[in-house]
């Protein structure tokens, strides 16, 4: 069977609200409860079950795996929430500024915990391959998040190194999901690795987009809140390029407000954001992330299946390249 992105969502959905949470503390499970019930856009698993589709016909066999991904993001947006101080998440407060971060650290720890439980999910004879896959990806994004965090304090970041750190941070989890999926759909070996680099290209396209509208999103579509990016100089393609492309008057005004120490907030992103309009970092950006979509597409095109099975995945890309949350 075939199923749409709309249905696969909707079959994600379902299994996550059927999970039991009956294990004690309740205390414990109550943030994960929380969290995965204030929707998402539930991207991986969806990826892991089109990609799956491509060679498979028996999608829901694959729907614990694919949720243990979904369990394992949210397990890093508890955690990230906490690095990156940000109280909104999916229009909510996040789950250190509703409880505490002893919160957002245990009960994030036992979400990981649970994605491994679930990922191991699979038939037997794919399990090593499976589990081998997941937690390179695991440790690949620790990596990446490390140096998210650790560019916050360097002035010479490149364009190249901020590429390998979304790569690490974001894009691996999407390339494992599609993977996962054509592991588990038999997909022979060359396509499982196409799929792998598709979702490279897709994962650097979606945190370019990310990053975007950490500035230019609205609030309540977006769920996070805007301005977070440059009130803590995290080093995003833009404000690379903005030091980059800026003439020595708006170097020295984007210089002051990254070294500022006692700031208004509102005050730092407004006066980030007009120098980024003025220099046409928002442009700029926006053509890097056609860039890595196009490449994602010719990447499509290269995996041997008929083309009515690439068709939903290649829509869902699409709807992905205009995403506003
Ligand atoms: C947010 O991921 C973290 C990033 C990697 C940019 P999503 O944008 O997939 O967040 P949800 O799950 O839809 O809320
Ligand atoms: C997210 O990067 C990467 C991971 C969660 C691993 P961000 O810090 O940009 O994600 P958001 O914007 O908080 O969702
Ligand atoms: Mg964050
Ligand atoms: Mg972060
Ligand atoms: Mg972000």
């Amino acid at each position: 069977m075939l199923l749409t992105p709309n249905e696969i969502l909707q079959k994600v959905n379902d299994c996550l609200a059927s999970l039991p949470y009956d294990r004690q503390p309740a205390s414990l499970y109550e943030p994960i409860k929380y969290v995965l019930s204030l929707g998402g856009k539930r991207i991986r698993p969806v990826l892991t079950l089109l990609s799956y589709n491509m060679w498979g016909d028996n999608p829901e066999s694959v729907l614990t795996p694919a949720i243990g991904l979904e369990t394992y993001h949210n397990f890093t947006l508890l955690h990230d929430d906490l690095m990156d101080n940000a109280d909104m998440r999916r229009g909510h407060e996040t789950v250190h500024r509703r409880w505490d971060a002893n919160k957002a650290i245990l009960s994030g720890d036992t979400m990981l915990l649970l994605a491994f439980q679930r990922v191991a999910q699979v038939p037997a004879d794919k399990l090593k391959e499976v589990f081998n896959l997941f937690t390179v990806t695991t440790l690949e994004i620790d990596e990446g998040q490390e140096l998210d965090v650790t560019f916050e304090n360097r002035n010479d970041v490149t364009e190249d190194e901020y590429i390998e750190m979304i790569r690490l941070k974001t894009s691996v989890l999407l390339a494992c999901a599609l993977k996962m999926g054509a592991i588990l759909g038999d997909a022979p070996q060359k396509d499982a690795e196409l799929m792998y680099q598709l979702g490279e290209q897709v994962g650097l396209a979606f945190q370019l987009q990310d990053d975007l509208l950490d500035v230019y999103g609205d609030p309540k579509v977006f769920g996070k809140m805007i301005g977070g990016d440059i009130t803590s100089n995290k080093k995003t393609y833009m404000l690379i390029n903005a030091f980059n492309r800026a003439n020595a008057e708006q170097r020295s005004e984007l210089q002051r407000w990254i070294d500022a120490k006692d700031f208004n907030r509102q005050e730092k992103v407004d006066a980030v954001t007009r120098l980024y309009d003025e220099i046409g970092i928002r442009q700029l950006c926006e053509q890097k992330i056609n860039h890595y979509f196009e490449q994602a597409s010719q990447t499509l095109a290269k995996v041997d299946v008929p083309e009515e099975r690439k068709q939903h995945l290649r829509n869902y890309m699409n709807e992905l390249l205009h995403r506003q949350k």
